[in-house]
């Protein structure tokens, strides 16, 4: 896809686990900046990218230690604003002439306050109201020396260079992660040094939007588009986008599985044929999908199952539309920033992810990525733009094997129908209490199970349904959502009143890790 023009900030990645935080910072400030690893950075990729200011992380290495990245020597000479965070900043001192020493118990990690110099610096404007200001440290090195031209505006106990800089130059380097929230006036420390380096926070969605309608426009000339669509925020806001951008060039191809939530199906062609008129098939394969999946109760073989049929599938729908060149995905930036691998060996699979991976090579289709570049709250802001309602845009995450990793065990047809109420009902009773938008997500599972119970005069003898809630930021680790007993109690009964064939409903109390957010 053609480069969208904005000021650009680089964020060089030395490895840190926080350096996503660095440039969602950033992009709050509506400042467009990119991470890439510190190997990939090299002299002709700074000259191609041209940054405005830079960055350089933190990270779990030893500037001391033989061989330890560094960062291009030319980045201290192009006359930009540079700041070191953590390793950042050690690596910038040495390789400004100052000097790092390991250990020698000046190792400091978690919270610290660091106090002014008697300096004014312009990069700490605004902080310091109470004379001292907390920070998270997180370092077993320390710079013992700092490099010719620099100065020091702020000592902690355990690291007396904690803030330095060469205000002659605009190089700052810290000691402490001012991205983290326990440096809580971290927001304007960044705020600060993006000014210095002239940013007009030109990154907005309404301008994103024109940009990267002109892109498409320009990639896809007059050629035809198939877009896989979800129902999910991001390829519904690939869609639309699209839709602005080429019209009826664009065809969307809905795959229903048959694992869907209730009424779900309904709602999502209704919306893309009704409201905006986008040409859409409606894949329903639910017969295929349940059938193949009949008598399957091993998580991975469901994963697999379903994945390799929705390829199979839409690759068969795809296939009718006549003239078609590209396919569009709504890939997010996180999906795409390459990260920096100490380890070498690949991190171990707990879930095959189920995605169209593959597809685009084996139908020989290029790909049309328009929200390659943006976070996830990016897409929701540009969906907002693009006149999407709020209550779409705020759905809770769905994935895309659906309610099969809900129903642990064998999936049937029954069991199905059962889940989809008592996750209606269920989804109903929080909104209603209005905690809808304070949960990350939140479902009901079917257990594979039937338990005694009694209603009226009689013995019942049904399924247990599971409720979850948690809180999270982006899904890798989860908190339980604290109910009070009283909604608990409440949505129990409605559930078991509601629901015929449910007799029990347990509360999942699991945070991840140890649990996973779905069952399976
Ligand atoms: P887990 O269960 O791994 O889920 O803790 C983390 C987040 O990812 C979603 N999820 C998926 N999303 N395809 C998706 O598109 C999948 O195969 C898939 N598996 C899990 C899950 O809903 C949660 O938000």
């Amino acid at each position: 896809m053609t480069s969208i023009s904005h000021d650009r900030l680089l964020i060089i990645d030395f490895g840190s686990q926080v350096t996503q935080l660095i440039a969602r910072r950033l992009r709050e400030l509506s400042v467009y900046c990119e991470i890439h690893p510190y190997q990939n950075v090299t002299d002709a990729f700074l000259a191609d990218f041209a940054p405005k200011a830079v960055i350089l992380s933190g990270g779990p290495d030893s500037v001391t230690r033989e061989g330890s990245p560094r960062a291009p020597q030319s980045v201290f000479e192009m006359g930009v604003p540079v700041l070191g965070i953590c390793y950042g900043q050690q690596t910038m001192m040495e390789q400004l002439g100052g000097k790092v020493q390991s250990g020698h118990g000046t190792a400091e990690f978690g919270r610290a306050f660091v106090t002014p110099n008697a300096h004014k610096l312009d990069l700490l404007d605004g902080w310091f109201a109470n004379d001292k200001e907390q920070v998270w440290m997180s370092h077993g090195d320390h710079v013992s020396q700092i490099a010719p031209g620099f100065e020091v505006y702020g000592t902690s106990p355990n690291a007396p260079y904690a803030i330095t800089a060469d205000a002659s130059r605009h190089f700052y380097a810290v000691q402490f992660h001012p991205e983290v929230h326990h440096t809580p006036n971290g927001a304007k420390f960044y705020e600060n040094f993006v000014k210095i380096a002239g940013f007009t926070g030109d990154w907005t969605m309404a301008g994103y939007k024109d940009q990267a309608i002109a892109a498409i426009r320009e990639q896809v000339g007059d050629k035809q588009v198939i877009c896989g669509l979800s129902g999910g925020v991001d390829s519904s806001v690939t869609a639309i986008l699209l839709h602005e951008a080429i019209g009826d060039q664009l065809t969307c191809v809905f795959v229903d599985h048959g694992l869907l939530r209730l009424n779900e199906a309904e709602e999502v062609v209704k919306m893309f044929r009704d409201n905006y008129n986008i040409k859409l098939i409606h894949a329903d394969e639910s017969d295929l999908f349940l059938g193949e999946l009949e008598g399957v109760s091993d998580p991975e073989v469901k994963r697999k199952t379903i994945g390799k049929l929705f390829i199979d599938v839409f690759q068969k729908y795809a296939n009718e539309i006549e003239g078609a060149e590209f396919l569009a995905q709504g890939t997010l930036y996180p999906d795409v920033i390459e990260s920096v691998s100490f380890s070498g060996g690949p991190s171990v699979t707990i879930k095959s992810h189920h995605n169209v991976g593959g597809l685009p090579e084996k139908m020989g289709l290029k790909l049309v990525e328009p929200l390659r570049e943006l976070f996830k709250d990016e897409v929701r802001a540009l969906g907002l733009e693009l006149g999407l309602p709020q209550s779409f845009i705020g759905r809770h995450p769905f994935p895309g094997p659906g309610l099969a990793i809900r129903c642990p065990g064998e999936i049937t047809r029954e069991k199905l129908a059962i889940l989809q109420q008592a996750d209606a009902v269920y989804i109903d009773q929080i909104r209603k209490h209005g905690l809808y938008d304070e949960i990350w997500q939140a479902f009901a599972a079917i257990l594979p199970m039937k338990t005694v119970g009694v209603m009226g005069d009689g013995r019942t003898y049904d399924y247990a349904v599971a409720i979850r809630a948690v809180t999270s930021v982006d899904g890798m680790t989860a908190d339980t959502y604290p109910f009070t007993h009283e909604f608990m109690g409440e949505t129990m009964t409605r559930i078991i009143n509601e629901v015929k064939g449910v007799n029990r409903v347990f509360y999942d109390l699991t945070s991840k890790p140890p649990g996973t957010i779905e069952l399976e």
